[in-house]
Protein backbone atom coordinates (compact mmCIF):
# COMPACT_ATOMS: atom_id res chain seq x y z
CA UNK A 1 0.00 0.00 0.00
CA UNK A 2 1.35 3.51 -0.90
CA UNK A 3 0.54 6.49 1.69
CA UNK A 4 -0.74 9.42 -0.42
CA UNK A 5 1.45 12.01 -0.12
CA UNK A 6 -0.28 16.15 -0.65
CA UNK A 7 2.41 18.52 -0.91
CA UNK A 8 1.75 22.53 -1.03
CA UNK A 9 3.94 24.33 -3.66
CA UNK A 10 3.27 27.56 -2.60
CA UNK A 11 5.86 28.99 -5.64
CA UNK A 12 6.84 32.71 -5.15
CA UNK A 13 4.16 33.74 -3.19
CA UNK A 14 3.95 35.09 0.66
CA UNK A 15 6.48 36.97 2.33
CA UNK A 16 8.06 35.57 5.82
CA UNK A 17 5.23 36.69 7.95
CA UNK A 18 2.66 35.94 5.33
CA UNK A 19 4.11 32.62 5.43
CA UNK A 20 3.91 32.10 8.99
CA UNK A 21 0.49 33.23 9.44
CA UNK A 22 -0.42 30.40 6.55
CA UNK A 23 1.17 27.49 8.11
CA UNK A 24 -0.23 28.78 11.44
CA UNK A 25 -3.16 28.77 10.26
CA UNK A 26 -3.11 25.35 8.29
CA UNK A 27 -1.14 23.48 10.78
CA UNK A 28 -3.33 22.05 13.55
CA UNK A 29 -6.34 21.11 10.68
CA UNK A 30 -3.41 18.98 8.97
CA UNK A 31 -2.16 17.79 12.25
CA UNK A 32 -5.44 15.93 12.80
CA UNK A 33 -5.30 13.73 9.72
CA UNK A 34 -3.45 10.33 9.51
CA UNK A 35 -3.05 8.41 6.69
CA UNK A 36 -1.53 11.06 4.52
CA UNK A 37 1.87 12.08 4.25
CA UNK A 38 1.82 16.35 4.59
CA UNK A 39 4.61 18.45 2.80
CA UNK A 40 4.65 22.10 2.84
CA UNK A 41 6.97 23.92 0.26
CA UNK A 42 6.79 27.75 0.84
CA UNK A 43 9.80 30.15 -0.69
CA UNK A 44 13.15 29.54 0.58
CA UNK A 45 13.25 32.60 2.70
CA UNK A 46 10.72 31.49 4.78
CA UNK A 47 11.85 27.94 5.16
CA UNK A 48 13.69 28.40 8.55
CA UNK A 49 10.79 30.42 10.00
CA UNK A 50 7.93 27.66 8.44
CA UNK A 51 10.16 25.18 9.80
CA UNK A 52 10.01 26.63 13.32
CA UNK A 53 6.33 26.28 13.26
CA UNK A 54 6.03 23.08 12.17
CA UNK A 55 8.44 21.48 14.87
CA UNK A 56 8.08 18.25 16.26
CA UNK A 57 4.80 18.01 13.97
CA UNK A 58 3.71 15.45 11.12
CA UNK A 59 3.77 18.22 8.33
CA UNK A 60 6.97 18.00 6.68
CA UNK A 61 8.83 20.85 4.50
CA UNK A 62 10.11 20.95 1.58
CA UNK A 63 12.07 23.46 -0.86
CA UNK A 64 10.93 24.61 -4.54
CA UNK A 65 14.13 24.35 -5.99
CA UNK A 66 18.14 24.06 -5.74
CA UNK A 67 21.29 23.71 -7.11
CA UNK A 68 23.28 20.44 -7.43
CA UNK A 69 26.57 21.70 -6.67
CA UNK A 70 27.29 21.41 -2.98
CA UNK A 71 28.45 24.81 -2.10
CA UNK A 72 30.96 27.42 -3.90
CA UNK A 73 30.98 30.80 -6.65
CA UNK A 74 27.56 30.12 -7.33
CA UNK A 75 26.07 33.71 -6.31
CA UNK A 76 22.43 33.36 -5.42
CA UNK A 77 22.10 29.75 -5.52
CA UNK A 78 20.81 27.26 -2.68
CA UNK A 79 22.70 24.29 -2.17
CA UNK A 80 21.93 20.85 -1.50
CA UNK A 81 23.33 20.86 2.13
CA UNK A 82 21.95 24.14 3.18
CA UNK A 83 18.27 23.00 2.16
CA UNK A 84 19.38 19.46 4.48
CA UNK A 85 19.85 21.19 8.08
CA UNK A 86 16.53 22.90 7.16
CA UNK A 87 14.04 20.55 5.03
CA UNK A 88 13.51 16.99 4.39
CA UNK A 89 11.93 17.44 0.81
CA UNK A 90 12.55 19.13 -2.50
CA UNK A 91 10.75 19.78 -5.33
CA UNK A 92 12.81 19.29 -8.57
CA UNK A 93 12.06 20.08 -12.24
CA UNK A 94 8.75 21.74 -11.90
CA UNK A 95 7.76 22.87 -15.35
CA UNK A 96 8.31 26.49 -14.65
CA UNK A 97 11.44 26.11 -13.49
CA UNK A 98 12.08 24.17 -16.89
CA UNK A 99 10.38 26.52 -19.09
CA UNK A 100 11.15 29.91 -17.41
CA UNK A 101 14.72 29.22 -16.10
CA UNK A 102 16.29 26.50 -19.00
CA UNK A 103 16.46 23.88 -16.63
CA UNK A 104 17.11 20.42 -18.80
CA UNK A 105 16.83 17.04 -17.96
CA UNK A 106 20.34 16.14 -16.99
CA UNK A 107 20.43 19.73 -14.94
CA UNK A 108 17.37 17.74 -13.38
CA UNK A 109 19.01 14.74 -13.06
CA UNK A 110 22.21 16.09 -11.52
CA UNK A 111 19.82 17.84 -8.86
CA UNK A 112 17.72 14.90 -8.05
CA UNK A 113 21.39 13.16 -7.34
CA UNK A 114 22.53 15.95 -5.24
CA UNK A 115 19.36 15.71 -3.76
CA UNK A 116 19.41 12.28 -2.52
CA UNK A 117 22.88 12.34 -1.39
CA UNK A 118 22.73 14.66 1.29
CA UNK A 119 19.31 12.61 2.37
CA UNK A 120 16.16 15.04 1.05
CA UNK A 121 13.54 13.78 -0.70
CA UNK A 122 13.05 14.57 -4.13
CA UNK A 123 9.45 15.14 -5.51
CA UNK A 124 10.62 15.11 -9.95
CA UNK A 125 8.17 17.01 -11.72
CA UNK A 126 7.69 15.57 -15.70
CA UNK A 127 4.85 16.79 -18.04
CA UNK A 128 4.13 18.16 -21.28
CA UNK A 129 2.59 20.81 -22.83
CA UNK A 130 -0.56 20.94 -24.53
CA UNK A 131 0.99 21.46 -27.91
CA UNK A 132 2.86 18.34 -27.38
CA UNK A 133 -0.80 16.67 -25.82
CA UNK A 134 -2.58 17.83 -28.56
CA UNK A 135 -0.20 16.14 -30.64
CA UNK A 136 -0.56 12.56 -29.16
CA UNK A 137 3.03 13.06 -27.73
CA UNK A 138 2.58 12.50 -23.76
CA UNK A 139 3.64 9.23 -23.82
CA UNK A 140 6.96 9.90 -25.26
CA UNK A 141 7.32 13.00 -23.63
CA UNK A 142 6.80 11.65 -20.28
CA UNK A 143 9.10 8.83 -20.93
CA UNK A 144 12.27 10.96 -22.05
CA UNK A 145 11.77 13.18 -18.83
CA UNK A 146 11.20 9.86 -16.43
CA UNK A 147 14.15 8.43 -18.00
CA UNK A 148 16.55 10.81 -17.95
CA UNK A 149 15.44 11.72 -14.35
CA UNK A 150 16.27 8.20 -12.98
CA UNK A 151 19.31 7.99 -14.81
CA UNK A 152 22.11 6.43 -12.78
CA UNK A 153 20.03 5.83 -10.21
CA UNK A 154 20.86 2.97 -8.30
CA UNK A 155 16.91 2.61 -6.44
CA UNK A 156 13.65 4.59 -5.83
CA UNK A 157 14.17 4.79 -2.41
CA UNK A 158 13.24 8.51 -1.04
CA UNK A 159 11.87 9.69 -4.31
CA UNK A 160 8.31 10.77 -5.27
CA UNK A 161 7.61 12.19 -8.93
CA UNK A 162 4.45 14.04 -10.13
CA UNK A 163 2.71 14.29 -13.51
CA UNK A 164 1.81 17.38 -13.87
CA UNK A 165 0.16 18.48 -17.39
CA UNK A 166 1.46 21.51 -18.34
CA UNK A 167 -1.31 23.01 -19.60
CA UNK A 168 -3.33 22.53 -16.59
CA UNK A 169 -0.79 24.30 -14.22
CA UNK A 170 -2.63 27.52 -12.67
CA UNK A 171 -5.15 26.89 -15.75
CA UNK A 172 -8.06 25.88 -13.11
CA UNK A 173 -8.78 22.90 -16.05
CA UNK A 174 -7.42 20.34 -14.55
CA UNK A 175 -6.51 16.96 -16.29
CA UNK A 176 -9.46 14.06 -15.84
CA UNK A 177 -9.37 11.57 -13.07
CA UNK A 178 -8.87 8.87 -15.92
CA UNK A 179 -6.28 10.98 -17.66
CA UNK A 180 -4.35 11.69 -14.82
CA UNK A 181 -4.58 7.80 -13.87
CA UNK A 182 -3.46 6.62 -17.67
CA UNK A 183 -1.07 8.61 -17.92
CA UNK A 184 0.63 7.92 -14.23
CA UNK A 185 0.12 4.33 -15.06
CA UNK A 186 1.92 4.96 -18.20
CA UNK A 187 4.79 6.31 -15.95
CA UNK A 188 4.97 3.74 -13.51
CA UNK A 189 5.13 1.10 -16.11
CA UNK A 190 8.46 3.40 -17.48
CA UNK A 191 9.57 2.88 -14.19
CA UNK A 192 8.73 -0.97 -14.06
CA UNK A 193 10.72 -1.78 -17.19
CA UNK A 194 14.15 -0.06 -15.29
CA UNK A 195 13.21 -0.93 -11.62
CA UNK A 196 10.98 -3.91 -11.89
CA UNK A 197 8.62 -4.57 -8.98
CA UNK A 198 10.01 -1.54 -7.11
CA UNK A 199 7.90 0.68 -8.98
CA UNK A 200 4.44 -0.72 -7.30
CA UNK A 201 6.17 1.06 -4.05
CA UNK A 202 6.49 4.37 -6.14
CA UNK A 203 4.59 7.46 -4.84
CA UNK A 204 3.78 9.27 -8.49
CA UNK A 205 1.32 12.35 -7.59
CA UNK A 206 -0.67 14.23 -9.71
CA UNK A 207 -0.78 18.05 -10.08
CA UNK A 208 -2.00 20.82 -12.17
CA UNK A 209 -5.00 22.75 -10.83
CA UNK A 210 -5.92 20.25 -8.16
CA UNK A 211 -8.65 21.79 -5.28
CA UNK A 212 -10.91 20.45 -3.05
CA UNK A 213 -13.59 19.94 -6.17
CA UNK A 214 -11.82 17.22 -7.85
CA UNK A 215 -9.26 15.74 -5.21
CA UNK A 216 -11.67 12.90 -4.15
CA UNK A 217 -12.48 12.08 -7.61
CA UNK A 218 -8.58 12.00 -8.35
CA UNK A 219 -7.76 10.41 -5.30
CA UNK A 220 -10.44 7.29 -6.14
CA UNK A 221 -7.82 6.17 -8.66
CA UNK A 222 -5.74 3.73 -8.13
CA UNK A 223 -2.42 5.27 -10.05
CA UNK A 224 -2.64 8.38 -8.36
CA UNK A 225 -0.97 8.47 -5.05
CA UNK A 226 -1.28 12.36 -4.12
CA UNK A 227 -1.16 15.75 -5.26
CA UNK A 228 1.09 18.73 -5.78
CA UNK A 229 -0.87 21.19 -5.07
CA UNK A 230 -0.29 25.15 -6.34
CA UNK A 231 -2.99 27.97 -6.10
CA UNK A 232 -5.52 25.71 -3.39
CA UNK A 233 -2.45 24.88 -1.12
CA UNK A 234 -2.10 29.38 -0.66
CA UNK A 235 -6.00 28.98 0.75
CA UNK A 236 -5.52 27.06 4.65
CA UNK A 237 -8.79 25.56 4.81
CA UNK A 238 -9.12 24.35 0.98
CA UNK A 239 -5.62 22.29 1.07
CA UNK A 240 -6.74 20.88 4.87
CA UNK A 241 -9.61 19.82 3.09
CA UNK A 242 -8.02 18.25 0.27
CA UNK A 243 -5.82 16.11 2.26
CA UNK A 244 -8.87 15.20 4.40
CA UNK A 245 -10.80 13.76 1.78
CA UNK A 246 -7.69 12.19 0.38
CA UNK A 247 -7.32 10.22 4.26
CA UNK A 248 -11.28 9.80 3.46
CA UNK A 249 -10.82 7.99 0.05
CA UNK A 250 -7.73 6.18 0.59
CA UNK A 251 -6.66 6.30 4.44
CA UNK A 252 -7.64 3.67 6.67
CA UNK A 253 -10.58 4.56 8.73
CA UNK A 254 -11.77 8.44 8.31
CA UNK A 255 -8.30 9.63 8.59
CA UNK A 256 -9.32 12.29 11.22
CA UNK A 257 -7.75 11.69 14.65
CA UNK A 258 -10.16 11.90 17.43
CA UNK A 259 -9.35 14.97 19.45
CA UNK A 260 -10.55 13.83 22.71
P1 LIG B 1 -1.65 24.59 -9.59
O1 LIG B 1 -0.07 24.32 -9.60
O2 LIG B 1 -2.24 23.67 -8.54
O3 LIG B 1 -1.78 26.04 -9.21
O4 LIG B 1 -2.17 24.29 -10.94
C1 LIG B 1 0.44 23.02 -9.44
C2 LIG B 1 1.93 23.04 -9.56
O5 LIG B 1 2.46 23.75 -10.43
O6 LIG B 1 2.65 22.37 -8.79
Amino acid sequence: MRTPIIAGNWKMNTTVDEAVSLVKAMKDGLERIEGVEKVLCPPFVSLASVGEVLKGSSIGLGAQNMYFEEKGAYTGEVSPLMLAGLCQYVILGHSERRGYFGETDEIVNKKIKAALKVGLKPIVCVGETLEENEAGRTGEIVTRQVRSALDGLASLENLVIAYEPIWAIGTGKAATEEQANSTIGFIRSIVAELYGTAAQDLRIQYGGSANAANIAALMSQPEIDGALVGGASLKAEEFVSMVEQTAGVRGQGSGVRDQG
